[in-house]
């Protein structure tokens, strides 16, 4: 069927909050959209909420008339729950759509579920694409980031829309087309990844600012607003510095000390581990991060330890502020450098081709991990680092050797005070792992030949060893 530029230039379906705010953002970049959900009685409240951007949008009830209203070659975005929502929504809609149509899975969805969905719908010439969004209600409403998969005809579709609809860094939209299938999806759910370790990064400078140095939450929220300032800008550092300034208008405490510390989670953070450990790879600050939210759900085991296991005897000082913001900078290098390098990883294991450069540069703005690090780090991946490791980039070793010192002295500060800083010294642990030549897996590889007989390399000669374990043939 030939291709028709009557009717809406994209549908989006579903119109919860993520849903409802990319429909306007649409609207107002002056693109007319059809929009659709299953429980009917939000499209009419929708519409009445979007003002006069509501010329711009027409709802349905109806999934069939939702579907003939968008204009052919169809680009209909889904904001759904991920998972078996978005299975019954393919199967419902795939009878109404014609070839050359995509669909746009705009959740944060497992990359899996994108690549199975993508092979199953390729025989019916229908597209799919997983995309991720970031940045929240206020980045859909107003620039996310957005981390494009999918086949290059449905890109096609998208792009115009998509760079109108971005957030912008210096003008560069923030989006980018990445590889086909679940390339979207994998770039977000590592995305998110980065995301934990940085909040995990700087909650433990809080907790060490609180627990060893006895400051109250306001101070520490000042201290990290000074830091905007600095090397450490970025959306976290500053959603940090107000939410510890906020405080309770019910019982006038800072907001954060009446917070119950059980954080929770969706999985994306716990995704980038499985795939990190699936390729062989550890992503070890992203995976402190997520240990630390299960343990932090252990909230009546750690009010009993409390008393009964026992506590640092040394007080220490604080470390400086000086080395508190370059152990800060220090891990969030590291953890970034981490995700990068599973995505190089992901890249060679589906034959991606991922771009890391860009995927820097759509990280600049619109999503939650933008930060002033992002520029550097896009800087040092187009200056092609040696053997593509973040770490060996000049400019990044530069700053490692200015903020690793730093870091060492702050979790050795925790250390001694009992203050736990898992993701920074997990960051420091890998620091000390990358830059050591000979390291400690030759026991390892002992240790197994000993009781497994596994075989080893040797240094000396080529091909597979075992080793003359004579200490315990004499034993
Ligand atoms: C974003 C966020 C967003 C959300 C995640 C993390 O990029 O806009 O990553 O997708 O914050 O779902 O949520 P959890 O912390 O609940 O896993």
């Amino acid at each position: 069927m030939p291709p028709s530029q009557k009717g809406a230039d994209i549908g989006l379906y579903g119109l919860g909050t993520m849903g409802s705010a990319l429909a306007l953002n649409f609207a107002e970049k002056g693109f007319s959209v059809a929009v659709s959900n299953r429980e009917t009685a939000w499209i009419d409240t929708f519409l009445e909420e979007a003002g006069s951007l509501a010329a711009k949008i027409t709802g349905f009830a109806q999934l069939a008339d939702f579907v003939r209203a968008i204009a052919r070659p169809r680009s209909i975005l889904f904001m759904i729950p991920s998972g078996a929502p978005m299975d019954a929504m393919i199967e419902a809609i795939l009878p109404v759509l014609e070839e050359g149509d995509t669909i746009i899975d705009g959740g944060n969805a497992d990359f899996n579920a994108t690549r199975a969905r993508s092979e199953a719908l390729a025989a019916t010439g229908i597209h799919f694409v997983g995309m991720g969004v970031s940045g929240g209600e206020e980045g859909a409403r107003n620039g996310p980031s957005m981390m494009v998969g999918g086949s290059t005809h449905s890109w096609q579709q998208l792009r115009p829309m998509v760079e109108a609809i971005a957030a912008r860094y210096q003008g560069d939209p923030c989006v980018a087309h990445l590889g086909p299938d679940g390339a979207g999806h994998f770039v977000k759910t590592v995305h998110n990844g980065i995301e934990y370790a940085d909040m995990q990064m700087i909650a433990e400078i809080y907790g060490l600012l609180r627990d060893a140095g006895g400051k109250s939450a306001a101070e520490i929220g000042a201290l990290f607003e000074s830091w905007q300032e600095g090397p450490l800008s970025s959306y976290l550092i500053e959603v940090s510095a107000a939410a510890l300034q906020s405080t309770d208008s019910r019982s006038g405490r800072p907001m954060v000390d009446v917070i119950l510390d059980k954080a929770g989670q969706k999985g994306t953070g716990r995704w980038t581990l499985i795939e990190a450990l699936k390729m062989g790879q550890s992503a070890s600050t992203v995976e402190a991060a997520v240990g630390a939210r299960g343990w932090s759900s252990e909230k009546q085991v750690r009010t009993r330890a409390e008393d009964l296991l026992s506590a640092a005897a040394t007080a220490v000082d604080l470390p400086s502020e000086g080395d508190l913001q370059g152990a800060l900078l220090a891990g969030r290098i590291l953890g970034h450098a981490q995700g990068f390098r599973i995505l190089s990883a992901a890249s060679e294991e589906f034959d991606w081709s991922l771009d890391l450069a860009r995927i820097s540069e759509i990280w600049r703005a619109g999503c939650i991990i933008r930060s002033a690090l992002l520029d550097d780090l896009a800087e040092a991946f187009r200056d092609n680092p040696p053997e593509g490791h973040l770490i060996l980039a000049p400019a990044v070793r530069a700053q490692l050797a200015e903020t690793v010192g730093p870091l060492r002295r702050v979790v050795a500060a925790g250390v001694a005070a009992g203050v736990p800083l898992p993701a920074l010294s997990a960051g420091l642990a890998w620091y000390d792992t990358m830059r050591t030549a000979r390291g400690t897996a030759n026991l390892i590889q002992a240790q197994r030949d000993f009781f497994g007989a596994h075989g080893f390399a040797r240094i000396d000669a080529d091909g597979r060893h075992h080793g003359d374990w004579n200490r315990l043939r004499q034993a």
